[in-house]
């Protein structure tokens, strides 16, 4: 045999040995804004999973909650033409990037694991551009939770709140007897999300969707919305003083500790408590933000996928949206994450009794019409109209006077302009 024909045979020998998905190695860069506790290990779940199948994960971790700071990041690097393989890129965005022609078309995906078939139409709308999908869904996030620490309650001798009047009177006794009744972080995202949920507890859902879907000035701009302001004033009047620039996962340490009582926000703190290993029902509490139980504000996490001109790297962006939707994942991530699987076929008996009821909420709410996007979150509008409510909402909490009608005013000409 000729050195030539050992070398072929060789490389024949090794290529059999290989497993398939490594002869079409290639490597993901991913952007993704999940650097907290229980954030961080469902992306590690993801990077695994993608490694198992040979190819490489370049870690694209942009911190900041709420995604503001990834999502400037990932202007500045697609302009510059060489953006990421993937982002996590949500709702309408979604769109928005594709109209650009940033995005490469998942069709062929979908169309072999059945993707219709799989994700709820309402979901799946939402990752197609002109009727192909250009982004993979991972899971549904329910934002109006009340996160809360039964020790405290306890000691207190208070019960969970079911409406915000009982809100506000059990805050009232946490605070007489010296714990901070609301944990919360000074951020824009932070207060819309906080925002949102007593917007709902004071509005029905219709009403809800009329405001912050479809900009229907009569309910912005009406006594409706002064009240959703002054209730708001008033819940934000039980953070402490200290809440300026704190991050979300620093609030939900402050209840895991039992110096706060509670916190509202979406169910990625669940994520924290998972990842402190504490278990729900004996170590913390999860129930429906006061005034909001049956209805599900919903944030869905999605990852875009940009055109790549590297063939490897192409087969490894499939690998990867096709790994996102498989049931092992959906499963582990979701576990870790605090969310439920964007699938609605999945077995729910490994999740917790939180993920269990969010997952009965989801479906039930998605009856009963109850079922509403989120406007923190970027499932119900524009970034632009997003953009303006957030800093309503903002300067709102900072001011000295909060002036309900003045604010409703200010919003209704922040969405009248963005709209
Ligand atoms: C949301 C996102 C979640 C979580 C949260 C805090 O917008 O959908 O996945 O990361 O922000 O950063």
């Amino acid at each position: 045999m000729t050195a030539f024909k050992r070398t072929l045979s060789a490389l024949a020998v090794s290529a059999c040995l290989m497993p398939a998905a490594a002869t079409h190695a290639g490597e993901v860069e991913v952007l993704h804004w999940w650097t907290a506790g229980g954030e961080a290990r469902a992306a590690a779940a993801l990077k695994e999973m993608m490694e198992e199948q040979g190819h490489t994960w370049k870690d694209f971790a942009v911190a900041g909650g709420g995604g503001e700071a990834a999502m400037t990041v990932l202007k500045t690097r697609a302009v510059s033409g060489n953006p990421p393989a993937a982002a996590q890129i949500k709702g309408l965005d979604i769109r928005e990037w594709a109209k650009l022609g940033f995005l490469t078309s998942l069709d062929d995906v979908a169309a072999a694991e059945n993707w219709d078939q799989l994700v709820p139409p309402m979901i799946s709308d939402v990752m197609q551009y002109e009727g192909e999908y250009v982004a993979v869904p991972v899971n549904v996030h329910r934002v109006n939770w009340l996160w809360v620490n039964p020790q405290v309650m306890e000691k207190v001798g208070v019960e969970i709140p079911n409406t915000l009047d009982e809100f506000f009177t059990v805050a009232d006794k946490l605070k007489a007897a010296g714990y901070i009744p609301l944990a919360h972080g000074g951020q824009p995202w932070q207060d819309a999300t906080v925002f949102e949920a007593v917007a709902l507890a004071v509005m029905d859902s219709d009403t809800y969707r009329k405001a912050f879907v479809e900009h229907d000035m009569d309910v912005i701009n009406s006594a409706v919305m002064e009240e959703v302001f002054a209730k708001f004033a008033k819940v934000m009047s039980y953070v402490d003083d200290n809440a300026a620039g704190r991050d979300w996962n620093t609030a939900t340490g402050m209840v895991i500790r039992g110096e706060a009582a509670m916190q509202i926000m979406g169910d990625w703190a669940k994520g924290e408590f998972t990842a402190a290993g504490l278990t729900p029902g004996e170590d913390y509490l999860c129930a429906a933000a006061p005034g909001t139980a049956g209805e599900f504000t919903f944030n869905v996490d999605s990852f875009a996928m940009f055109s790549l001109s590297e063939e490897e790297d192409v087969a490894a962006q499939k690998d990867l949206a096709r790994t996102i939707l498989e049931p092992k994942f959906q499963t582990v991530f979701n576990q870790n994450k605090g969310s439920i699987p964007v699938r609605t076929d999945m077995d729910m008996s490994e999740f917790d009794a939180c993920a269990q009821a969010s997952m009965e909420t989801f479906k039930s709410s998605a009856d009963t019409g109850e079922l509403v996007p989120s406007l923190a979150h970027g499932l119900a509008t524009t970034s632009y109209v997003q953009g303006q409510v957030f800093d309503v909402v903002t300067n709102f909490v900072n001011s000295s006077d909060k002036d309900p009608v003045k604010a409703t005013d200010q919003l209704a000409a922040a969405i009248q302009a963005a709209k």
